[in-house]
């Protein structure tokens, strides 16, 4: 890939989406589609690697999507498992730290042990974080940030006031923040659809936007490079003028 050290993304987000239309084109029911999406998710991860992206978060499941028939959503509750299972030593090994974001206290007893012991063997990897949001919503992120701040307030027997709740101090309390990882710089989806699908809604307020309409399932290195190459192309001005940012750049 072609791209200057400083232009690739510190850190890439992913909605991975499309796995069932790539099943439903090849007569396969949805859930072979996600199996093949696993696929996916291990070549971007080791993509990431070697370009030296330091932080990557995939959205594997979204608050809303318990709204799909049930043998689906079981089906994934058991991918995700076996996959969390299947990989933990390699994550280990190649010093990836796997960390979740999103309400997992809804998921199976054993698939929330499996997700607290990986958490937990991966911990000291240090080439790439990788977060997984799961039963994750972005107005849920928010409103449980505020939650957890009106809840310290209390605690600490301040009084609450217009002033408690200002940017700085709720997006402290971000799932996030908590772990160390700064906002997006690429926000990638598949699958065709150009929306966000209450993924990262504070986090992505200046992230680089890239949609594309390869199917999950068939993402995989040479895309996510493709995307980086869009990204390193851009000229990012957080509300700057193009001249400021060159001249700072200079
Ligand atoms: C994304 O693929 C995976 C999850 C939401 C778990 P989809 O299952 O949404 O695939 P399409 O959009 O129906 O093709
Ligand atoms: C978004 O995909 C969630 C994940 C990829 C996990 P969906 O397929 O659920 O999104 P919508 O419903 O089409 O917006
Ligand atoms: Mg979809």
């Amino acid at each position: 890939m072609s791209t200057e050290k400083n232009k690739i993304p510190r850190h890439v987000a992913i909605v991975m989406d499309g796995n069932g239309r790539w099943a439903k084109k090849r007569h396969f029911p949805r859930t072979y589609g996600h199996k093949k999406g696993v696929d996916s998710v291990r070549a971007v991860i080791r993509a990431c690697d070697e370009i030296g992206i330091e932080y990557l978060t995939l959205f594997a499941f979204s608050s809303e999507n318990w709204k799909r028939p049930e043998d689906e959503v079981s089906a994934l509750m058991s991918l995700f498992m076996s996959a969390l299972e299947a990989e933990a030593k390699s994550l280990a090994k190649n010093g990836i730290r796997l960390s979740f974001i999103g309400d997992i206290s809804a998921f199976p007893d054993k698939l929330q042990a499996k997700i607290a012991q990986v958490e937990k063997l991966t911990v000291d990897g240090k080439n790439l974080h990788m977060q997984i949001a799961a039963n994750y919503g972005g107005r849920w992120d928010i409103a449980q940030a505020a939650a957890k701040l009106s809840q310290e307030l209390q605690q600490s027997g301040q009084d609450i006031s217009v002033d408690s709740f200002s940017e700085a101090k709720l997006s402290e309390h971000l799932t996030t923040t908590k772990l160390n990882i700064p906002d997006p710089d690429l926000f990638i989806r598949t699958g065709g659809e150009q929306r966000i699908s209450n993924f990262l809604l504070w986090q992505i307020a200046y992230a680089e936007l890239y949609f594309t309409d390869v199917l999950w399932p068939d993402f995989r290195r040479d895309e996510l490079f493709a995307a980086v190459e869009d990204y390193s192309r851009r000229q990012r001005r957080f509300g700057m003028t193009g001249d400021q940012v060159e001249e700072k750049n200079a």
